[in-house]
């Protein structure tokens, strides 16, 4: 691989060539002014809202927030690596592109070149002797070997250095670093990280592996490991599948997302190839940010458990700052004890589809979960909920959503929307404590704000009712209270304390010993 592309020849091919030149081929664009609009290749949409500046050499959308320089344009709509769309401006304009030879290449690539590797290792072993019972279980759970193959699903081997051997001629701290080998604690030996387990490898949005996914096939604990975050593998940032969605479905309008590797496998087994997964994390802004810069519609597809209904309401939360009037968001719900992999399998691409066709819209889930145990009959209940929505409300950004939201929650709440939309603005600036304490009078005189135990309380009443009475007599006694915060303090401080050590902290306090 050659070397670097110097910065400053960069700068001067960027003030050679016409970013009109390298967009109009791509985009039918009409001039106005020094300006150029178009419809915008980045999502789908029937009025134009994309722009080429001529005087900035930039492009922009307002629809989808896409926006860059002509290489910037290059690598999103073609797919073209940094270099590639360096190489493809050159040859626009003539100019020969000169490298820094005395310079190695970045390590980033580098990591690209050992996961790549890796990835090839990994199929090869799938597809060797070693494989078999691998195999065997993909097939029991129902892929082709075509679906495999698709997702790139190899094998790594029963023991400690298999990886570490096939790949000796690279440096072995490029392959800590890319996560595949393991340093002993303290030590100098490292091993593979994935043994005997398949692997899903984990691919950004240009293709390149930046980490795996490795399962068990027979016994063992724990079911899933992850590579590490790593120069290249973000995983609050990336997400499994979008590439290998993207490429099955040109111009992709929407996707699914669900929690597992599997789940995402198995839907493109049956046919719907559009699903993506968190890397065995909760799904936050940035991968809504990810997700909506290439479709509109985000679809949750949670597993029908305590956990997943846990995660579909994270994911309001965390969706709420990136969503639009255009940039929608729905929930599917399943039922109890199921997952997308299992209820694809049973019932069939079409009863999915289904599912998929009744999502429930963001703004509607959002208000009847907040609702749930709540007496909206009472003037109480309605007063809470607008409480407990304003929070979440102001993450949205101002637009027609929030409009469309807060009407709707004045509608169930039966109060006046503008005092909705007041006191989801008066959380937003903590420091207007006096508007904050009217508007909370102006809803009835509950002041809940920012006290998410009292929140839980009120809006779970029958945990209370519930609980052992010497726990409630504690509770609802604030001498108990205050030492009870001070311990989850200290706890929140010094995870992972047992009862001694706790109470060698606190024996002898005031209060402790009653
Ligand atoms: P699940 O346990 O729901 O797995 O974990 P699954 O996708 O249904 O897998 P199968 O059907 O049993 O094969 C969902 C996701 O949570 C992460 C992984 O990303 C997994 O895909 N996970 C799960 C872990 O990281 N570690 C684990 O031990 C388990
Ligand atoms: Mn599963």
């Amino acid at each position: 691989m050659a070397g670097r592309i110097p910065e400053s020849f960069i700068n001067d091919l960027l003030g050679r060539v016409d970013i009109v030149d390298v967009i109009g081929p791509c985009v039918q664009l009409r001039k106005s002014g020094r300006n150029h609009k178009g419809l915008c290749p980045f999502h789908d949409e029937k009025t134009p809202s994309f722009n080429v500046n001529e005087d900035r050499q930039t492009f922009h959308c307002f629809g989808c927030e896409a926006h860059g320089t002509a290489i910037r344009f290059l690598m999103d709509f073609d797919n073209q690596t940094f270099p590639e769309a360096i190489e493809t401006l050159a040859s626009m304009v003539g100019m020969e592109v000169p490298r820094e030879a005395f310079r190695g290449p970045k390590p980033d690539t580098e990591l690209y070149d050992v996961l790549g590797a890796a990835a090839r290792e990994f199929q090869r072993w799938l597809r060797g002797g070693e494989g078999t019972a691998a195999v065997a279980y993909l097939r029991e759970r129902g892929l082709s070997g075509e679906v495999a193959r698709d997702f790139g699903i190899g094998l790594a081997p029963e023991g400690w250095d298999r990886l570490k051997t096939a790949l000796a001629s690279y440096r072995e701290q490029k392959l800590v670093d890319a996560g595949l080998l393991v340093r002993q604690e303290g030590g100098s030996r490292t091993y593979d990280r994935f043994r005997e387990r398949i692997v899903f490898p984990i691919r950004n949005t240009r293709g390149r592996v930046i980490g795996f996914g490795g399962r068990v096939y027979g016994d063992g604990q724990p079911k899933y490991i992850n590579s590490p975050e790593t120069e290249v593998f973000r995983k609050g940032r990336e997400l499994y599948g979008l590439y290998e969605a993207r490429r099955a479905q040109r111009g992709l309008q929407s996707v699914v997302v669900v929690e597992g590797y599997m789940d995402v496998v198995a839907l493109a087994q049956h046919g719907v190839a559009n699903a993506v997964a968190t890397l065995g994390t909760a799904i936050g802004q940035s991968h809504f940010e990810t997700l909506y810069r290439h479709v509109n519609l985000v679809v949750c597809c949670f597993d029908g458990d305590d956990a997943g209904r846990g995660a579909a309401w994270k994911a309001v939360d965390a969706a709420f700052p990136a969503l639009s009037e255009t940039r929608q968001l729905k929930f599917v719900f399943l039922p109890e004890g199921e997952d997308p992999d299992t209820i694809i399998r049973d019932q069939g691409q079409e009863h999915f589809r289904a599912l998929l066709d009744d999502a429930v819209p963001v703004g509607e889930y959002f208000l009847d979960h907040l609702r749930q145990g709540l007496d909206l009959d009472q003037a109480d209940g309605r007063a809470l909920l607008a409480e407990l929505a304003a929070p979440h409300i102001r993450r949205l950004p101002q637009g027609a959503l929030q409009d469309v939201l807060v009407n709707d929650l004045a509608a169930r709440a039966g109060l006046d929307a503008t005092a909705i939309a007041r006191s989801a603005r008066a959380t937003l600036e903590p420091n207007h404590g006096r508007r904050r304490a009217e508007t909370s009078r102006a809803t009835q005189g509950l002041t809940i704000g920012n006290k998410p135990l009292l929140k839980y309380v009120v809006q779970y009443p029958q945990l209370i009712d519930g609980m052992d009475p010497t726990v409630r007599a504690g509770l609802a006694d604030p001498a108990d209270l205050s030492l009870l915060a001070d311990v989850v303090r200290h706890l929140v401080e010094e995870p992972g304390m047992n009862t001694g050590t706790l109470i060698g902290c606190f024996v002898g306090r005031a209060g402790y010993d009653d």
